[in-house]
């Protein structure tokens, strides 16, 4: 029995290189990142964009992170985030982010004050 659950396991880890876009995308959102670095992770005025950025880059950057090292002091304001971060969601995250799309439905909120965030 335990040999079949292994075996589930790894199939749904080979199926998961596709997922690991959604899932970093998840992660990008439900971690706030979005709030700096925006939602398309395009960058929002001094935040950096992130998205089609080398993988390595960015999961260097966030490692380095990590370990509380920023060259700037602008820069620290990662580590808190950064530390949040698993090795596994470093991994989908950045997968997220180098291999950015762009979809329909973001483009078209983007720029728009229409809707019923009016308060
Ligand atoms: C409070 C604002 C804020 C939030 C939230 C935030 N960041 Fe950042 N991020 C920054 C700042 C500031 C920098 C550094 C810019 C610089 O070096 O001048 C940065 C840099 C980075 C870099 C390196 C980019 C580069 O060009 O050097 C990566 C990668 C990154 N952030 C990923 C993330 C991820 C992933 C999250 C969510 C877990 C996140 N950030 C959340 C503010 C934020």
């Amino acid at each position: 029995m335990k040999f079949f659950v292994w075996l589930l396991v790894g199939a749904v880890m080979i199926g998961a290189s596709d997922n690991l876009y959604d899932k970093g995308k998840k992660i990008y959102f439900s971690k706030g990142c979005n709030g700096c670095h925006g939602v398309n992770a395009k960058g929002l005025g001094e935040y950096p964009g992130l998205a089609y950025r080398p993988k390595s880059f960015l999961t260097y950057k966030l490692q380095r992170y990590r370990t509380k090292i920023a060259d700037t002091q602008q820069a620290q304001l990662m580590i808190p985030f950064a530390q949040g971060l698993s090795d596994a969601q470093i991994q989908t995250i950045t997968t997220f982010l180098s291999e950015y799309h762009e979809e329909a439905s973001h483009d078209k909120n983007e720029n728009t004050s229409r809707g019923d965030g009016g308060s």
